[in-house]
């Protein structure tokens, strides 16, 4: 049976996709880079890194070594100006219960997530002390859908990957926690997630046992 839960921070979590996009947005801008909110659903899930690559690649343009560092920090000051204010009012619907409802069932609770202000973020929730393990952008060398970031999960908490199952909203994700071995939960549209274990359209009135009950 399931007796790890990983999750996913940025649209699993909390509603922090719309920020992401408004900072590559502004970046993508100041390239000359037409960038729409539908290109942004390809950088879900995606690393900082890999990110910029797409939008570069998007826009048939290059950046020197240099100046694609300096992008990338960029790109990192706006989105943090834009999470300055954020609290717990941005939890997505219904994680706080289930992450309340894993825990009660004696499950283990890891984040695995691409970010590298993952802790920030998670301190600014006041949710850091639910997770048993954080594994993020800082720990990780292989971005999803690697399976790295959800094995290292796995194992941060000693359980086996087959007793893991994660919550994604992101492709990239879904690819990751299957590459992992792991069942998954797709938040979101199933055009986008059909490929996991069971796609719900998000957390919310969700309890966790008859999520798993569907799997
Ligand atoms: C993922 C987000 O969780 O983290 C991506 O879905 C983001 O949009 C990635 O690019 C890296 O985040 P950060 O905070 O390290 O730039
Ligand atoms: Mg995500």
């Amino acid at each position: 049976g399931i007796r790890c839960c990983i999750f996913d921070l940025d649209g699993v979590i909390v509603d922090t996709a719309k920020y992401h996009y408004l900072a590559w947005k502004r970046l993508a801008d100041s390239l000359g880079v037409t960038f729409t909110e539908q290109d942004n659903e390809l950088l879900k899930g995606v690393s900082r890194v890999e990110s910029l690559k797409i939008i570069l690649k998007l826009g048939q343009t290059s950046l020197d070594a240099p100046q694609f560092e300096q992008a990338l920090v960029q790109k990192n000051e706006w989105y943090l100006e834009y999470i300055a204010q954020l609290d717990a009012s941005e939890i997505l619907p219904g994680a706080e219960a289930v992450l309340s409802q894993a825990r009660d069932a004696g499950m283990k609770i890891a984040l695995g997530s691409a970010s590298k202000n993952a802790v920030l973020i998670l301190k600014r929730l006041n949710l850091l002390d639910r997770f048993d393990a954080i594994i993020d952008g800082n720990k990780v060398t292989h971005a999803k859908p690697d399976p790295e970031v959800f094995l290292n999960a796995a194992s941060a908490v000693d359980v086996a990957p087959s007793d893991c199952l994660v919550f994604e909203d992101a492709a990239a994700g879904v690819e990751a926690a299957l590459n992992a071995k792991m069942k998954v939960i797709g938040l979101g549209e199933a055009e986008v997630l059909g490929r996991a274990t069971l796609v719900l359209p998000d957390l919310a009135e969700q309890q966790l046992n008859h999520m798993i009950a569907q799997l």
